[in-house]
């Protein structure tokens, strides 16, 4: 049997980067064998790799591509499900499938590519809604032990783009189901940002369904967002800083236009697509093959053959003239591979 060993399908910048050998699991139970098998070696469980970044042209490890599935509804209450999805779905189809059963709560977070059990990895948000605000539970495999252990949301430590899974539980667990609580009426819709308000109006919707909501925010996401299939990319490479207010005013002598959204007390968050676009950033291509998106200043795209190193020093070159610019520091979002 020919060992497939190439993830350059698997990761959605489309780096060509080698690793020992792929594995797929379908199912829980199939886990304990392959982590056996994978005894001893670095090993990486990856879902729609639409989060990471390969930064060497080989992996020295394994890697697992997840796709358990699973759709169960569990009655709650009159206003209330929980749904149960297994981790290997593609968060999407997932999405779409809870509008068709009309279960609201995560219509804003229609087409953000990836698969269910990543999602709370980085408590995926966009347009005012976070997972964290519709999260019950989720079951994780212990890599360690073996047992599956399952988390409620107060034990996900979720923050922005944050959650234990990236710090102090990093690697340490295969999540397997993640379990949200969803309105089954009264559905409370969240259109507090503007572009979405904006998007309604111009399809002529003045009573919005959530399957208005979603149909609004995919037409929003695919108008600046480069589509994955088409460009490399894994969404916004760095995250919105979150600095002290002090900075801000600081900022706004030379840059008064800066935007800036409420944070905790004393604190701003930044926009860091307009930070590295104010330093000419956007749109600029490397060597014809690499470069900023011209759309969104955030999103980093392989246009074809750009390696992982060479995405990596960009960020690097992009961190560093922010810095010097501003005074901001920029945190990478998406996850290394080293
Ligand atoms: P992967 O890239 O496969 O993995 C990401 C990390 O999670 C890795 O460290 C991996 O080891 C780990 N991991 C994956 N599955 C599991 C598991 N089952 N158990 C334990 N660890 C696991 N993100 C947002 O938050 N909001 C957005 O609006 C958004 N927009 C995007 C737009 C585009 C065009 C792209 C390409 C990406 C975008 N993202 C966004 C980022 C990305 O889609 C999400 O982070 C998504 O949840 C990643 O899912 P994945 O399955 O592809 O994860
Ligand atoms: N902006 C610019 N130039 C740019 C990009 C942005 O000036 O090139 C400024 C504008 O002022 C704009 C503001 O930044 O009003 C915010 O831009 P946008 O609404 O596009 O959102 P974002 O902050 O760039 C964040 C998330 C996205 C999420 C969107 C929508 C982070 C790191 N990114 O982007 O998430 O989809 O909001 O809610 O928080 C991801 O995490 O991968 C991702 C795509």
């Amino acid at each position: 049997m020919q060992v497939q060993n190439n993830l350059k399908a698997y990761n959605t910048f489309g780096i060509n980067v080698n690793c020992n050998e792929i594995y797929f699991i379908n199912s829980v139970e199939e886990i304990p064998s392959i982590f056996e098998k994978c005894k001893g070696s670095n090993t990486l469980i990856l879902g729609g790799g639409s989060n990471v970044l390969f930064t060497k042209d080989i992996f020295q490890g394994n890697v697992i591509v997840n796709r358990i599935k699973g759709f169960e509804i569990i009655p709650n209450n009159d206003e209330t499900s929980f749904i149960k999805a297994g981790s290997g779905e593609v968060w999407h189809e997932f999405v779409l499938n809870c509008i068709d059963h009309d279960l609201g709560g995560l219509e804003n977070l229609s087409l953000i590519p990836g698969s269910v059990g990543a999602s709370p990895m980085q408590n995926i948000g966009a347009y005012g809604v976070e997972i964290k605000d519709v999260f019950e539970s989720l079951e994780a495999f212990h890599i360690e032990t073996g047992e599956i252990h399952t988390f409620s949301k107060e034990a996900c430590k979720f923050g922005y783009r944050e959650s234990v899974f990236k710090r102090a539980l990093k690697n340490q667990y295969i999540i397997t189901s993640v379990t949200f609580k969803l309105t089954r009426k009264n559905h409370k819709l969240n259109t507090s940002y503007g572009v979405i308000e904006a998007e309604l109006a111009q399809m002529g919707v003045t009573q919005p369904t959530i399957k208005d909501v979603s149909n609004a925010v995919i037409a929003i996401r695919s108008s600046k967002l480069p589509d994955p299939k088409k460009i490399g990319n894994a969404g916004s490479f760095f995250k919105n800083p979150v600095v002290e207010s002090s900075l801000l005013d600081k900022i706004k002598l030379t840059h008064p236009n800066c935007p800036s959204y409420p944070a905790t007390e004393g604190h701003v968050k930044l926009a860091a697509g307009w930070l590295i676009e104010q330093c000419g950033w956007k749109g600029k291509t490397i060597k014809d093959y690499y470069g900023v998106h011209k759309l969104q200043a955030l999103v980093l795209v392989n246009y074809g053959g750009a390696t992982g190193s060479e995405i990596y020093d960009l960020s690097t070159n992009i961190i560093e003239d922010v810095k010097n610019t501003f005074g901001v520091e920029l945190e990478r979002e998406v996850n290394m591979i080293l």
